[in-house]
């Protein structure tokens, strides 16, 4: 008999069991004092966990109270373009909602044209498709790590550091370097005796807005032969190589960090995904065709994963389209609508980490303690952001996050900015001179 059949059929005595203390749970009460903030505001904030019941291009409706959206990853305005919108019911007509093989056991032709156009795009050797970034650095990483060792930036996107972990169960060893530090990645690579060497880190920062100095870490890590792979989730569709005839400091065709750093692909392994800036459920990893050939058979999704939807695929197809066509227009507007938040801050001496001018702007706030009074001043006044509280970021950098798309109105940016400068005149964000507080103090 099993163990939970014979625990089944166990009696027990009829009493209550004595209530659990507190001092007797410390693997739970450890997580509930660390997630405390976070719990609360979830419990209690309008903004969290928020249930939307309508929109109307950027403005949103939760209950009773419109707010502007500003918490979105729809940079390019994708999820809103008539012209991609109309694209759908033909691919559905041609292909049902959702031909559910995994893609080792039949993929639509509509992968092979993304994989072939997105090679084309990125100027890599060749790429795949699999669902999300997700599924891509769970199964991924592990596969590159083998049992050897992995350098993961100290401030890697969650799913990275989950990734990671999946490898670190599997038999590869991890260390951290510290985040936008070359330098230190070169000192741990210098010290490591392991020949297998995996560097992993972020593209974009899903919350400084700043994009790393790929460069630098790519001459790191070919001077060591460790492969750098890179999360680039918020930057794929936003930033791309550079030109004469650029419309912004993005820079143009959104083709991602490593062109916009004029970077090649050379021991470089780029991750990126559609999910944000084309507002599409898919995503995709740039690698030489061996590897893509090996992960055909080896990384987990391929086969054992569902698709992603058609209507998914087909808005990836005209966004695609709208990329060429009007790509970098989008992108000036979203460069323009973020350059006045950006000015704004400037202006009032509010700090923010975004030195990049890219469309990712955190705003700490003065005091941790009261980012639900920020947070419900900023629902009052009809603005809606991340709130970013601990243990999400250190204490130090609790505040909110804003980010902005291309399908932002002006209107929306001005409520934004009269929202942040009541902030800033009630003393509720952190001066950007940092000699300021101490004065003031
Ligand atoms: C840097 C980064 N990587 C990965 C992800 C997850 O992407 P996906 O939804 O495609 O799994 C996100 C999502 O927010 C992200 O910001």
């Amino acid at each position: 008999m099993s163990l939970q059949a014979r625990l089944s059929t166990t009696r027990v005595p009829n009493f209550a069991p004595p209530a659990p203390t507190p001092a007797k749970r410390p693997w739970v009460d450890h997580w509930l004092e660390t997630c405390r903030d976070l719990t609360e505001l979830k419990q209690a904030h309008p903004m969290m966990d928020a249930v939307i019941e309508e929109i109307d291009g950027r403005m949103i409706r939760v209950g009773d109270h419109w707010l502007a959206d500003f918490a979105s990853c729809n940079y390019l305005g994708f999820d809103l373009d008539r012209e991609i919108i109309d694209a759908v019911p033909a691919y559905l007509e041609a292909w049902g909602t959702h031909p559910s093989w995994s893609r080792l056991l039949g993929s639509p032709v509509l992968y092979e044209e993304i994989e072939e156009r997105l090679t084309a795009l990125l100027g890599s050797e060749d790429s795949l498709l699999l669902p999300t970034i997700t599924h891509i650095h769970m199964s991924v990483i592990p596969l590159l790590a083998a049992s050897g060792t992995i350098f993961m930036d100290s401030r890697a996107h969650k799913t990275i550091y989950d990734g990671c972990q999946v490898a670190r169960s599997r038999g590869a060893a991890v260390r951290r370097f510290r985040f936008e530090d070359p330098g230190h990645l070169d000192e741990l690579l210098r010290a490591e005796r392991d020949p297998t060497r995996l560097v992993c880190m972020d593209g974009v920062n899903s919350m400084t807005g700043n994009a790393p100095d790929i460069r630098a870490f790519a001459a790191v890590c070919r001077e060591h032969g460790a492969l750098l792979y890179v999360d680039d989730a918020h930057g794929f569709g936003v930033v791309g190589e550079r030109s004469p005839h650029e419309t912004s400091v993005y820079g143009t065709r959104g083709n991602s960090v490593v062109r916009h750093f004029d970077e090649t692909y050379d021991n470089v392994v780029l991750v990126g995904g559609f999910s944000k800036a084309y507002s599409s459920l898919l995503a995709f990893i740039a690698c030489p065709t061996d590897v893509k050939d090996l992960l055909k058979v080896a990384a987990t999704p391929y086969l054992y994963s569902g698709p992603s939807p058609v209507a998914s695929l087909a808005t990836v197809l005209a966004g695609m389209d709208v990329n060429e066509t009007r790509g970098d227009e989008l992108r000036r507007v979203l460069a323009d609508r973020t350059r006045r938040v950006l000015d704004c801050l400037d202006r009032l001496g509010v700090a923010t980490p975004n030195r990049s001018g890219f469309p990712i702007v955190e705003i700490p706030v003065r005091d941790h303690r009261r980012i639900a009074a920020v947070g419900q001043m900023l629902w009052d006044r009809g603005v809606y952001v991340t709130l970013a509280a601990f243990p999400l970021v250190p204490k130090a950098e609790v505040g909110f996050r804003v980010q902005l798309t291309a399908a932002n109105t002006d209107a929306e940016v001005d409520t934004l900015i009269a929202a942040i400068e009541e902030l800033a005149e009630a003393g509720e964000l952190t001066s950007s001179d940092p000699d300021a507080l101490e004065r003031a103090a």
